[in-house]
C-alpha cells in the first residue's frame, strides 16, 4: 500500500488563512486574463464582427474538437509592459481531429494582429513546444506584421519565426497556416513557409508590399486583389492550396488537412488506467501559505495531483529536504522532485542527482514541484562542497534527455531554480501557481545585501553611512524586487507559460503529458563529468 496518507487539515485555522491568500491572488489573477480575454476592447471587437470576422479565440474554438480541451498557453504575455496583456496572439494546444496540435491565432483587434516584442517571445516559445514535443503548428494568420514602433526588438530576432517553421517541417513536423485576413511583409513567410495553406476569398491579403508599398518602390499601381488575394494566390501564384468561400470553410479545410495527416504519436502512451487521487483537489487552495518562509508538505500536494494519491517515496529519510519518487498522472509514469523544507543541501543534490539518472534509465519524465530558497550557503557547507553537489544536481537536469514539467508552487530563488529546472533549462512545460515567488533571492535578503555592500564601500571611503537614507533605499529596492517576483511579472516577461488555478494542475499535467506523448519518450546515460 504506498497511497500518501495526506496530513493537512482543512478545518483548521492555517488551511483557511492559506485558502483566502490563494483566492484573492487568483482573482487578481483572472483580472489580468480578462483582460487579455478584451483583446483590443469592445471598439476594436465590434469593428471586426463588423467585418464578417470571427475573433481569434472563436476562430480557435471552431477548429478544435468539439467539448475538447484547449490548454491556453502563455496568456498573460506582456503584463507589466506597454502592450496588451495577450501580446496580441492567442496561443495553445488545441486537439484537431482527434490530434493534439499547436495553435497559434494572432489577434487582429490588437493594433492589427503586429507582433511586437511580446509577441514575438510568445510565438517562438510555442514554436520551441512544437519542436520538442512534435506536436503538428496551426497557424490562424491576420497580422499588420511587425509592430512598427518597436521594430529594432522584433525585425532581427523576429527572423526566426520563419525559419522555425521550416525546421518544423523539416523535422517531419507539418504546419499549416489558415490565412483570414492581412498578412504582410514578413507575415506573408507565415505562408510561405507552411506546409499547407488555405486562403479565404475576398479576405486573405498576402503581399510582401501593400498597394502603397509598390506605387513607392516601383511607380506601379495594384489593388490588394490582383497583388495577395486568394483567387490570385490560388489560380496564379500557387501559393495557396486551399481556396476557402468563408472564415467558417477555412476552419473546415484546416480540419480535413490534419484529418489526412494520418498522425501517429510516438510516446509510449498511458501505461495503466486514470484513478483519481483519494483526496479533493480543492484542497490544493490552502497548502501553500501566504508567507513562504512557512514551509508546507509537497506531499500533500501530490496526494492531490497523482493518480489514486499513489507514491513511492525514493530515499525518504536521506536529504528529506528534498521529496522524490515516482507516480502516475492521467496513466502517465512521471518521477517527481518536489521541496521539502525550502532549502536544498549536499544530501538532497546527491539524491536528486542519482534519482534523475533513474528516471532517465527507464524513460519517465519528470516533475519538479518548487519551493526552493536554493542551495545552503556557509563555511559549513562550503567546505562540504556544497557548490560541487549543486553542480551535480544542475549537471542532471541540463543533461537529462526525459521531457520535464516544472511548477513553481511556491518559491524558486537563486540556483535552486536552476537545479529544480527552472526556465533556462528547458523543461517541456513550465507553470506557475499564484503563490509562487521567482528571483535571484528573496526581496528582503537582495535589499540587505546591497545595503550590506554599499555600507561597507561608504566606510571604506572613509565616509559615514546616513541611516534614513539607507532604510529608504532598502525599502525601495524590496517594493521593487517583490513586484518582479510574482507570478503575473514573470508571466508577462514569458519566463512561464501561465500562471495556473492549483485546482486544475493534475489536469494540466495530464494534458501536457498526453502532448509530451506525441513525440518519443526517451533517456540517456550521457551525462557531464560529475565531480565526485
Ligand atoms: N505597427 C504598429 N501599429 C500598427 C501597425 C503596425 N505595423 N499596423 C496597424 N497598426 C495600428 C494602427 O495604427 C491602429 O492603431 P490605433 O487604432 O491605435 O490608431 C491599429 O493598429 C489598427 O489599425 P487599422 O489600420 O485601423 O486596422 P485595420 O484592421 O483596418 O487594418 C492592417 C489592419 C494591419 C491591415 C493595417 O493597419 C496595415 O496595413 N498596417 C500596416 C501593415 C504593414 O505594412 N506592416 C509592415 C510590417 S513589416
Amino acid at each position: 500500500m504506498t497511497a500518501i496518507r495526506s496530513t493537512l487539515d482543512p478545518a483548521g485555522e492555517d488551511f483557511r488563512a492559506a485558502s483566502s491568500s490563494m483566492s484573492d491572488k487568483l482573482v487578481e489573477i483572472r483580472t489580468e486574463f480578462d483582460k487579455a480575454l478584451a483583446g483590443g476592447g469592445e471598439k476594436y471587437v465590434a469593428r471586426h464582427r463588423e467585418r464578417g470576422k470571427m475573433t481569434a479565440r472563436e476562430r480557435i474554438e471552431m477548429l478544435i474538437d468539439e467539448d475538447s480541451a484547449f490548454l491556453e498557453l502563455c496568456p498573460l504575455a506582456a503584463y507589466g509592459s506597454d502592450f496588451q496583456v495577450g501580446a496580441s496572439a492567442v496561443t495553445g494546444i488545441g486537439v484537431v481531429e482527434g490530434v493534439e496540435c499547436m495553435i497559434v491565432a494572432n489577434d487582429p483587434t490588437v493594433k492589427g494582429g503586429t507582433s511586437n516584442p511580446w509577441t514575438l517571445r510568445k510565438i517562438l516559445r510555442c514554436n520551441d513546444i512544437a519542436l520538442q514535443n512534435r506536436l503538428p503548428m496551426i497557424s490562424l494568420v491576420e497580422s499588420g506584421g511587425a509592430d512598427l514602433p518597436t521594430q529594432k526588438e522584433v525585425f532581427v530576432p523576429g527572423g526566426r519565426m520563419f525559419r522555425d517553421l521550416t525546421r518544423l517541417s523539416a523535422a517531419g513536423i507539418p504546419t499549416i497556416a489558415l490565412v483570414f485576413g492581412n498578412s504582410t511583409a514578413g507575415g506573408a513567410y507565415v505562408p510561405g513557409m507552411s506546409d499547407h495553406v488555405v486562403m479565404i476569398e475576398n479576405a486573405s491579403k498576402v503581399f510582401l508590399g501593400g498597394p502603397p508599398l509598390v506605387k513607392m518602390a516601383t511607380g506601379e499601381d495594384s489593388d490588394d486583389e490582383s497583388l495577395g488575394g486568394a483567387q490570385m494566390h490560388a489560380r496564379q501564384s500557387g501559393l495557396a492550396d486551399y481556396f476557402a468561400a468563408d472564415e467558417q470553410d477555412a476552419v473546415r479545410l484546416g480540419r480535413r488537412i490534419v484529418s489526412r495527416l494520418n498522425w501517429r504519436k510516438q510516446g509510449p502512451g498511458p501505461v495503466a488506467e486514470v484513478l483519481e487521487p483519494r483526496y479533493d483537489a480543492e484542497e490544493l487552495l490552502g497548502i501553500v501559505p501566504s508567507d513562504l518562509k512557512i514551509p508546507f508538505n509537497p506531499r500533500d500536494v501530490i496526494a492531490r495531483v497523482v493518480d489514486d494519491s499513489d507514491f513511492d517515496e525514493f530515499k525518504p529519510d536521506y536529504g528529506s529536504s528534498l521529496c522524490t519518487g515516482w507516480a502516475r498522472i492521467h496513466g502517465y509514469p512521471v518521477g517527481i522532485l518536489a521541496n521539502a523544507q525550502g532549502v536544498l543541501f549536499s544530501q538532497e543534490s546527491q539524491k536528486a542527482t542519482q534519482f534523475i539518472q533513474l528516471a532517465n534509465r527507464s524513460n519517465t519524465p519528470l516533475l519538479f514541484l518548487h519551493n526552493t530558497t536554493g542551495y545552503m550557503v556557509g563555511k559549513e557547507y562550503e567546505q562540504n562542497g556544497i557548490i560541487k553537489h549543486g553542480s551535480m544536481m544542475i549537471n542532471a537536469v541540463s543533461n537529462s534527455t526525459v521531457p520535464h514539467i516544472s511548477v513553481l508552487m511556491g518559491a524558486s530563488y537563486g540556483a535552486g531554480h536552476y537545479g529544480m529546472c527552472g526556465r533556462a533549462y528547458d523543461p517541456r512545460f513550465l507553470f506557475a501557481w499564484p503563490s509562487a515567488k521567482s528571483a535571484v533571492m528573496g526581496a528582503a535578503q537582495l535589499a540587505g545585501v546591497i545595503s550590506i555592500v554599499s555600507r561597507a564601500a561608504t566606510e571604506a571611503r572613509g565616509g559615514t553611512v546616513d541611516e534614513s537614507a539607507d532604510a529608504a533605499m532598502k525599502q525601495m529596492i524590496e517594493a521593487q524586487i517583490e513586484a518582479e517576483s510574482v507570478p503575473a511579472f514573470l508571466s508577462g516577461m514569458l519566463y512561464d507559460d501561465g500562471v495556473i488555478d492549483p485546482r486544475d494542475t493534475r489536469t494540466i499535467l495530464g494534458l501536457c503529458l498526453s502532448a509530451i506523448d506525441s513525440g518519443p519518450v526517451e533517456g540517456t546515460s550521457n551525462f557531464g563529468v560529475f565531480r565526485m
